[in-house]
Formats: C-alpha cells, structure tokens, sequence
C-alpha cells in the first residue's frame, strides 16, 4: 500500500507545497526549489556571533583542529601536497591554522562579512586565508579537484543539505576524505540553543519559531538549524550519494586516546557492542563522520 501525506513546508516566510509518497519517494509539486542566498545586508546572527569570536586566541582552535586532523590521519596523511578546502568557514580560523601549518586549505563561506571578518583574523595571526564568498548549494567546486574537504558545524545550516553534500562529492577526488561534523537531533544539550535541554528534540516549526522569537526573524537567512540530523539518517544519505564508506564517531573513537576514564570505559563499550553503540551515536552531542569517495 502507498501511504501518501501531504506537507506544506513554510521557510523564512516562502511556502513550497510537497506531497510525499512513502517510502522515500518526495516529489516537488509545483514549485521552484529554493535555495539559500547570498546576503550582503548585515544579518544580526551574523554580527553577534562575529561579536562573540573576532578576539578568540587562535591558539585556543587547536585542540579542535588536531582533533579534526586525527580524524582524517586515521585514513590519510595530511601534508601540503594535498589540496583541502573547508565549507562554512565561519571565522576562518581552520583555513588560517591550516595555513600556518603549511597546509593547503581554500575556505568556502555563504556570509560576506564573515569572509571580511575571517581576512581581518587571519591577518593579525600575519596570514591571509584563502576565503571565497559561495554557498554550497550553489557554487560548483569542480570535479575531482580537492583530497579532502572539511564541513564543521555547517550543514545543520544548509538547507537543501543534500544538494550541498552531492557537491562535496563531485568536488573530491576519487579516494578522496570529508570530514563532516553536524547537529544530532536526540541529544540533549545542543551548540545552537545551548541553555535549553532537548532543543533538537523540537520539530523544525518549533525550533524554527522559538529561534525567531529569540534572536529575530533574519535568523531564517542565516543562523537557524534547518536541520537537526541522526546518524542513520546521514549514513543512509552518504550511502546514496556515492561515498564509498562512512565512517561514524564510535568507529572513529580511539579509546586510549580519551584522558576521562569515565568516557574511555564508554567509548571502549561501545565499540564492542551493538547496543551500547546505538545508544551512544543516539544520545551523543554531535554527528560526526569521516565518508571516503
Ligand atoms: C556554525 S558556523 C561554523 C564555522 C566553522 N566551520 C567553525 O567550525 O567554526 C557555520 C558557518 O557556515 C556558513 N554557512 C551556512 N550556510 C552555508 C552555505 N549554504 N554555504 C556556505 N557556507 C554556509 C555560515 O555563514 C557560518 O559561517
């Protein structure tokens, strides 16, 4: 039997009528597919968070990117001959390091005043970061051009993800690594609504609303979480665009690596079994996959 539901779909004030034929099938009836755009006007989300980390130490990212870097180490080496780019590079703090480093990173950024705002950080690190105004869902970064691809904390931001994500993978090169860390929807704490337990638990009306209440109805144009993602969800995306293979966050664990020993027993656990890795990838506060084209 076909189960059909008809959806109405309202984002930053557009309507775009879908009607859904299960399983898995979606056709777009009667409507242009919308994409994000570029805003050159100032959006508030964007000024804040400038506000919050133009005077951030550098030197305080670099946990975070070797932490990245141990990621994909796990499945090449990372040197100057390969050529990477970062998509939503906020600051521009990983293009920077990476280039500080002697890496090779093009970064890839939808705002044109946090591209202003990643030049003028990189520059008093004595660094000029290659950043480019783009948006994913639009830019064509090429075929088989890049080794590696970084998406960090963006996609939840993209929303027509997939289009974004088909564009990662045309853009590398066969062989080739993403690193792609994003929201996950049944956690309970969340980097985008950090005082409220179980904002991702929300639907995408509620969230959508709360955030505009909150933070001001341009938050649609950047800022909001379109998405809130789940590991099967991803996997099963990352299966049907071509990536070759998926690696999730338990299987990237290293457990020796973990200083507590609380979460190192955790990690161990997991590891080895199935149910605890469920509900570890379910709860856990993040999505996060190195996928090989
Ligand atoms: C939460 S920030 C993360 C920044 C950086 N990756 C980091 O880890 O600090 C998300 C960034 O993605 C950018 N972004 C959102 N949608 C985008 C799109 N469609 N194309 C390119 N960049 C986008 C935002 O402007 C923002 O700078």
């Amino acid at each position: 039997m076909v189960a059909c539901a008809f959806s109405i779909l309202s984002v930053s004030g557009r309507s775009c009528f879908a009607f859904r034929l299960y399983p898995n099938r979606l056709i777009e009836l009667g409507c242009s597919r919308l994409t994000m755009e570029i805003h050159h006007e100032e959006l508030s989300d964007v000024v804040r968070y400038i506000e919050r980390r133009k005077d951030e130490d550098i030197r305080l990212k670099e946990p975070q990117f070797d932490g990245i870097l141990f990621y994909l180490e796990q499945f090449r080496k990372i040197d100057g001959s390969l050529r990477m780019a970062e998509v939503g590079t906020g600051m521009g703090w990983l293009p920077t390091l990476a280039k500080m480093r002697g890496l090779n990173c093009k970064g890839i950024e939808i705002s044109p005043m946090l591209v202003q705002a990643g030049r003028e950080y990189g520059l008093r690190y004595g660094v000029e970061p290659d950043l480019e105004i783009g948006n994913i869902e639009t830019s064509d970064l090429g075929e088989n051009v890049y080794d590696v691809i970084i998406a960090n904390s963006v996609f939840e931001h993209v929303e027509h993800w997939q289009t974004g994500l088909r564009t990662i993978y045309r853009a590398l090169k066969p062989g080739g690594i993403m690193f792609f860390e994003s929201t996950n929807k049944w956690s309970i704490t969340s980097g985008e609504l950090p005082p409220m337990p179980c904002y991702g638990w929300l639907p995408n009306w509620g969230r959508y609303n709360l955030r505009k209440v909150i933070h001001g109805a341009d938050i649609m144009k950047n800022g909001i979480d379109f998405h809130q993602f789940t590991y099967g969800g991803l996997r099963k995306a990352f299966r049907e665009i071509g990536f070759r293979e998926a690696h999730d966050r338990v299987a990237l664990f290293r457990p020796e690596r973990i200083a507590n020993p609380k979460k190192r027993k955790i990690a161990q656990i997991a590891k080895s079994n199935p149910v605890a890795r469920k509900l570890v990838l379910t709860f856990f506060e993040v999505t996060t996959f190195v996928c090989v084209k």
